[in-house]
């Protein structure tokens, strides 16, 4: 956790990235934001999402994503933009949707802070969100039931870890 300076209350700072930002992280994003408004922790725990690559900075979740957020009752209002070297000093935790995501991540983060990097569904048995981009909206459903349980289980950990 780190002293949120502005409200001086002790932060949880969560970035979750994909490679474009449009489809996985900022439907993490959106689940991590209902989940935490939900749990009544929104002065506690902040989220953002980025992505390895810059090829859709500035443009809106993909429609698809939208739906699938939508479905659930969720809306997101959030642009993309690429991971930047000082994410590695301001964020907590660093979740890496594939393997190919957190390879590039690892590389680029100063080597102290490389424990901040993880993937996202390590607290549920580990493997990849995988990139839906290139497929049909089943691969965002799928997307939508793994991060459902790996943002619950991100809280979950936190909480367990919170000094009181
Ligand atoms: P994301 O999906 O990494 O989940 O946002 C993708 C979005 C765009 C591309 C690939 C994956 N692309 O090649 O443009």
């Amino acid at each position: 956790m780190t002293l949120d300076e502005e409200h001086g209350v002790n932060k949880t700072r969560i970035l979750v990235v994909c490679l474009g930002n449009i489809c996985r992280s900022p439907m993490a994003e959106g689940i991590f934001l209902d989940r935490v408004r939900r749990r009544g922790w929104s002065d506690r725990v902040a989220i953002d999402s980025a992505g390895t690559a810059a090829y859709h900075a500035g443009e809106p979740p993909d429609p698809r994503t939208l739906a699938e957020l939508g479905r659930h009752g969720i809306a997101l209002d959030c642009r993309a933009r690429q991971v930047q070297d000082d994410d590695f000093e301001r964020f907590d935790w660093i979740l890496a949707m594939d393997s190919s995501n957190f390879d590039r991540l690892r590389q680029r983060c100063p080597a102290e802070r490389r424990d901040r990097v993880a993937m996202m569904l390590e607290p549920v048995g580990g493997g990849d969100v995988a990139d839906p981009y290139y497929g049909g909206l089943d691969g965002f459903a799928r997307n939508f039931q793994q991060l459902d349980r790996a943002v619950d289980a991100w809280l979950d950990r936190i909480q367990a870890s919170a000094t009181p």
